[in-house]
């Protein structure tokens, strides 16, 4: 018998210690570096009967054969989007978010409408579990082949009998392989099994979709080199309680990473949304004090968000402050400087900040509209629902500009807004727009073009 063999692995970064450590010498953390059984044969490989010796040569760069259909576009346009144009032939993709959020629902709906034969790989639900789901989705691809397997020695026996266009796994933490003896989900295991399928995918150009698991604190569970190791890592989020999903890609060789998918999740499963900015702003009646609407861009695409902001006076000694969907310190931030440029008396005030429809926003761009909501709670006036922001405050309470505000003011014109605040350094000819533009320079003078 084998003699076993065991290393350590560091669980946060995946770092091997031949010996046990309190502390993690790379990424520093405590506790981390468990014990863990490898046992390895050398030579192998994912396909045991192929014995090619390849001698690979180098090529000049002009010479190397190039084919622009090479790409596998799939009937999700938002998916196609954020991969800068669909599937690329031998090339890995995961995909992370919490539990529940739709990660098993999306892959199924694009193995589904793909125009390919599809083996979809589940570890984690029987097939007449996915047979169910697939009911509710309405789609009927009959080239996709549903298997439920986690080792991954059978998985490629299946596959070396279907030779399917496109493998879909759910989820990389569920696979095994039998050369190593480590439990399924831990990190010698999931390096072994992501290196195995890299070999499958480089070697018969078929693209592969993982499925991985985040952590608590929001990273994808296992090493860091996962991450490092396949060519696409796309990030699947949104508020559980809203229906809204926002697909961003963290990690993509083939394209930019700007670009973000929105989803409603609907009992029919996800559906694309193409128009965002008419349902992030709420249809309301009145107007009401504390909204103001924020013409932002993800990637390429112009987005209108609402934000809404409620002030009062604060029932402690200690005011609280609370965002969702905006970085908390950058509130307290433009609170600063509302106090000391603007001379607002904000600090024995209590400050909640929302985005509507449980989206995250990191353009800067939302600055003017996130002040423009305090300042209308503040005072209780309401800012007329047909005026929209874009520009960045600086510390000095200076208003400054933004990217590609054209594009911006474009957005909120074809969406029927009749005022644009923006930085007056943005340089922008207003007889190009029927929109009426209004161009500001400081903070303290917000207030005075807003409400006067
Ligand atoms: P799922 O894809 O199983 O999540 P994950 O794989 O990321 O853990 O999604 C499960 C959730 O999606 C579940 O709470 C129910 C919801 N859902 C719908 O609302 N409509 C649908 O058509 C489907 C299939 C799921
Ligand atoms: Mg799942």
């Amino acid at each position: 018998m084998a003699k076993t063999k065991t290393t350590f692995f560091c669980q946060n970064c995946g770092t091997q210690y031949a010996k046990w450590l309190g502390q993690c010498n790379s990424c520093h953390q405590w506790n981390t570096i468990v014990e863990e059984v490898i046992q390895k044969e050398e030579k192998r490989s994912w396909k045991q009967t192929t014995n090619t010796k390849r001698v690979s040569n180098a090529l000049k760069i002009n010479e190397i054969p190039f084919d622009k259909e090479d790409k596998i576009l799939t009937k999700n346009n938002e998916l196609n989007r954020v991969l800068g144009g669909g599937l690329v032939r031998g090339s890995m993709l995961l995909l992370g978010g919490e539990p529940g959020i739709g990660k098993s629902t999306l892959l199924l709906q694009i193995a589904l409408t793909l125009p390919k034969k599809v083996l979809y790989v589940s570890g984690e639900e029987s097939q007449s579990q996915i047979k169910m789901r697939a009911e509710r989705l309405q789609n009927t691809n009959t080239n996709c082949l549903i298997l439920t397997e986690t080792n991954t020695q059978n998985i490629f026996k299946v596959i070396e009998e279907l030779t399917p266009d496109v493998v879909v796994i759910d989820s990389i933490q569920t696979l095994y392989t039998e050369y190593i003896e480590a439990s399924p989900g831990s990190i010698s295991q999931i390096r072994e099994t992501t290196a195995e399928l890299i070999k499958f995918a480089k070697e018969t150009a078929t693209p592969v979709l993982l499925i991985g698991h985040i952590t608590k604190d929001g990273n994808i569970a296992g090493p860091k080199i996962l991450e490092h190791m396949v060519d696409v890592v796309l990030q699947f989020e949104g508020d559980r309680n809203h229906t809204y999903r926002i697909l961003r890609a963290i990690k993509n060789r083939f394209g930019s990473t700007a670009e973000i998918g929105i989803y409603e999740m609907q009992h029919t499963g996800l559906r694309e949304v193409e128009n965002p900015s008419e349902i992030l702003i709420s249809q309301k009646e009145d107007n009401l004090s504390g909204t103001a609407i924020a013409a932002t861009l993800e990637g390429v695409r112009p987005l209108m968000i609402e934000v809404q902001a409620l002030v009062s006076t604060a029932v402690y000694g200690t005011p609280q402050r609370s965002s969702t969907g905006y970085d908390i310190k950058r509130l307290n931030m433009l609170l600063a400087v509302l106090e000391k440029r603007a001379g607002f008396r904000l600090g024995a005030k209590d400050v909640f900040l929302n985005i509507a429809g449980g989206i995250r926003v990191d353009d800067p761009a939302i600055d003017l509209a996130v002040i423009s909501a305090i300042l209308s709670s503040n005072e209780d006036i309401a800012i007329p629902q047909d005026f929209c922001f874009a520009a960045e405050i600086g510390l000095a309470g200076e208003i400054r500009p933004v990217s590609r505000v054209g594009q911006r003011i474009l957005e909120a014109e074809k969406l029927g807004f009749h005022k644009i605040f923006i930085s007056k350094f943005n340089k922008v000819n207003s007889s190009n727009y029927t929109i009426k533009i209004v161009k500001i320079t400081k903070v303290e003078d917000v207030f005075s073009n807003l409400f006067t």
